[in-house]
């Protein structure tokens, strides 16, 4: 079976941070979200894999390269425009060839393995199996309603009134009909094709949709707060190490990881945290629930439940909490020092003095 991982799309919804880069390389624990999409496909054997790209294509090849660090193939397939999760399937046509395949949502984050989910479905001559999982509000998601048999009837895409809690998440299975689908379709009210009225069309044409349930945590990391939900999720597995220097005027409690090349000084580390290779952390407590990407400095500042892309700065800010820096950004506490708790979404290369 093959893979095919979505990473185009523009990311609205994490403006102004991925105004400028992809939003499945937002780092979660200082790795990207793709190269855990492609840990998960690799880890159930999926290793012929294609990605879909658009703007930020460049970026993303540099990130994944040619997919043998995972011992994959990685073909990448351009998409003009984001028309839709369809529209992907589309563009990727001779790419996936007339075998079944696996598709992947690049900005989606899982707890379990895909084995259970994978497992049987190729030669089962179903058209299609869905993965769905009960959130609290599906009106931002694909949403199934079930039939009294408990089979998939019908499927809606954000819809302001929900037939269920049951959101479609970003796993799909699918069988070669899914081209004639994508094919049969038109595109939806936001002017995208959508896999939702593909998989709607497999259905009314009789084929068989499976579903299966999702148990452990699933995050769309589209939007800030899921996207930090699930930085706290991950490095709560996160292995302690200290591979850099700490001195003696600085303490660690609970699981705290520091990188080869990080430097703390006189500092409070509070786990589960990491702090990436070439971080400079000084006269500062920072944790629990933080990602310090590579060679950020902070410094006389409190930071909790953050993620700070590589190269940013926090000097002088009394709490930064549940906020996320992009790569170069700087929040510079200046003479307010002390101040009110301050929460960001900063874009790459942007500055905030939040002093007075
Ligand atoms: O996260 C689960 C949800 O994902 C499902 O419940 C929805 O049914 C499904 O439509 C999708 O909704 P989103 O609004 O979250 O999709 P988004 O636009 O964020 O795109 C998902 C991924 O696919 C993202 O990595 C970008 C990529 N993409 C998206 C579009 C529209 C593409 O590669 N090409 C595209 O044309």
């Amino acid at each position: 079976m093959k893979g095919l991982i979505l990473a185009g799309g523009s990311g609205r919804r994490l403006r102004p941070l991925t105004h400028t880069s992809a939003k499945q390389l937002v780092p979660i624990a200082n790795r990207p979200i793709l190269h855990y999409v492609i840990d998960d496909l690799v880890g159930v054997g999926i290793t012929e894999l294609g990605i879909v790209v658009g703007d930020t294509a460049d970026e993303i090849r540099a990130s994944v390269g040619d997919g043998s660090a995972w011992g994959a193939t990685v073909t990448y397939i351009d998409q003009k425009a984001p028309l839709g999760l369809a529209h992907a399937v589309l563009v990727a046509k001779s790419f996936l060839g007339k075998g079944p395949f696996a598709m992947y949502l690049g900005d989606n984050m899982f707890e379990d393995s895909l084995d259970s989910v994978v497992a049987g479905f190729d030669g089962s001559g179903a058209a299609a199996r869905l993965l769905l999982a009960k959130v609290e509000d599906p009106t931002t998601f694909g949403v199934a309603e079930l039939g009294p048999g408990g089979a998939i009837t019908a499927l809606v895409e954000k819809p302001e009134r929900p037939p269920s809690d049951l959101a479609l998440v970003g796993v799909y299975l699918f069988g070669p009909r899914i081209h004639e689908a994508v094919r049969a379709i038109q595109p939806s009210a936001r002017g995208e094709l959508e896999i939702t009225d593909a998989v709607q069309w497999l259905i009314d044409q009789g084929g068989v949709v499976e579903h299966r349930v999702l148990n452990g945590w699933w995050i769309d990391t589209g939007k800030k707060d899921p996207l930090l939900r699930c930085n706290e999720l991950v490095l709560d597995t996160v292995l302690p190490l200290v591979d850099g220097a700490v001195d003696g005027q600085s303490s660690l409690d609970g699981p705290v990881r520091v990188e080869r090349g990080a430097v703390v000084v006189d500092s409070r580390l509070v786990g589960p945290l990491i702090v990436g290779s070439g971080a400079r952390v000084s006269a500062s407590t920072v944790g629990p629930y933080v990602s310090v990407g590579a060679n950020c400095r902070i410094s006389r500042s409190t930071v909790e439940r953050s993620v700070l892309m590589e190269d940013s700065r926090v000097d002088d800010v009394g709490l930064l909490t549940s906020s996320v820096l992009g790569r170069e950004a700087t929040v510079d506490g200046g003479e307010g020092f002390g101040a009110q708790p301050v929460s960001v979404l900063l874009g790459d290369h942007s500055v905030v003095n939040v002093g007075r």
